[in-house]
């Protein structure tokens, strides 16, 4: 039998393909994981292998990063030879990181379907290297598992097939759900060498690594005088992705009374911490829905998202450095309020995608 072929490289690809590949276990599908290596760092990787349960991939490429023409070459010139081995009868990318654009692209020449897993969000920010990524991975997908209704409308607007599209939920809430009998904020407050007390005074969880918020030092260091208002209310706990490490410790984020910088933390430390937050500052895509989902306030650094159901349906919103601080005030002072959460987020998305994977496999054997 051939194997299904799933590529993951990025922290966020390990979260959201967990549930697929175990529930394609189940299903006795033969199947292969390979790990590009975009990211390497054990605190990036191994940690989400541990905490989630994954296998060990077949391959790893030790891609690593470079520049996005740099990187996705060396991404597909690796995929290619992957591909070449495997001989798959399918191939499965996640969300809109590169890893994901390369895999698509190499697929998309050697006749093998593709299915993509968190088809047709759209920012419509085409400024986001990810922007790009999703419109090309889903033009080249011949199976799209969506996550949500308006993303369904948005690959229809861009003329693919009803017939290719699929309302499975959203697989990183399959993850949570799952993590969420073990979580343990005490613990992981403790592992960080936190105050536990900090669970009955409260404490607000930030993270930042979008290119548009960390890259440029000066944007960087205003971002920084913007937490550093949010910790003279609440003490913030900020675990620092490493593309923002040098723009925001040369702004000063380590020195700012009240907020207490750490290494990226494993998904199990992390979630514990988020989940027992008062509220959460982020520029990252996967918080907004986790946020929604664990009823905690979410205020996303970003003029736009491609998770707008998280703003509609769940705790999520967007500000800016100038109304950020205002906006904490405010989300820190309200009662706390039940989200209504998205249909199909109900922890059963790896199986329903998985469903729609051997249903193909099958229609096309
Ligand atoms: C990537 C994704 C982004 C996703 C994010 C999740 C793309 C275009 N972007 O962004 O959509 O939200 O992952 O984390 O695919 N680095 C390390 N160690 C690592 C990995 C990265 O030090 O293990 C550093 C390197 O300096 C690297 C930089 O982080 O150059 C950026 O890494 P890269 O994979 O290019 O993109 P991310 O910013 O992580």
């Amino acid at each position: 039998m051939r194997p299904v072929v799933h590529v993951v490289g990025a922290r966020p690809n390990f979260v959201k393909a967990a549930p697929v590949l175990a529930a394609l276990r189940d299903l006795g599908v033969e199947q292969r994981l390979v790990h590009t290596g975009q990211h390497y760092d054990a605190a990036m990787s191994d940690v989400f292998f541990a905490d989630l349960q994954l296998p060990a991939p077949e391959v790893s490429l030790g891609v690593g990063s470079g520049t996005h023409a740099r990187q996705t070459a060396a991404l597909m010139t690796g995929l290619e030879d992957a591909f070449a081995d495997l001989d798959p009868a399918l191939i499965v990318g996640y969300g809109d990181v590169n890893s994901t654009l390369a895999a698509a692209l190499v697929t998309s020449k050697t006749g093998v379907p593709l299915a993509h897993v968190e088809a047709g969000l759209r920012s419509f920010d085409p400024t986001m290297p990810e922007e790009v990524n999703r419109r090309v991975v889903d033009a080249l997908s011949d199976v799209l598992l969506a996550t949500s209704p308006e993303a369904l409308a948005h690959l229809a607007d861009e003329g693919l097939p009803a017939s290719r599209m699929h309302l499975v939920g959203n697989t990183m809430i399959d993850s949570l759900l799952l993590a969420r009998e073990r979580l343990d904020p005490a613990g992981a407050l403790q592992r960080l060498g936190l105050d536990a007390a900090l669970l009955e005074t409260g404490y607000a969880v930030a993270t930042l690594h979008r290119p548009a918020n960390v890259d440029d030092p000066a944007t960087a260091a205003r971002l920084v005088r913007g937490l550093a208002e949010v910790a003279a209310d609440v003490p913030v706990v900020f675990p620092l992705h490493p593309r923002g490490g040098r723009t925001l410790r040369a702004g000063g984020v380590e020195d700012v009374p009240g907020l207490t910088v750490t290494a990226p933390l494993g998904y199990g430390d992390f979630l514990s911490l988020v989940s027992a937050a008062r509220l959460v500052v982020t520029d990252s895509g996967g918080l907004q829905e986790e946020t929604t989902v664990l009823g905690v306030p979410c205020l996303t650094l970003r003029p736009n998202t491609e998770r707008p159901i998280t703003i509609t349906s769940g705790t999520n919103r967007l500000v800016d450095v100038q109304t950020l601080a205002a906006a904490a005030r405010e989300a820190l002072a309200a009662p706390p309020r039940p989200p209504e959460l998205p249909p199909l987020w109900d922890g059963r998305a790896g199986p329903r995608a998985a469903a729609v994977i051997a249903r193909f496999l099958a229609d096309h054997a």
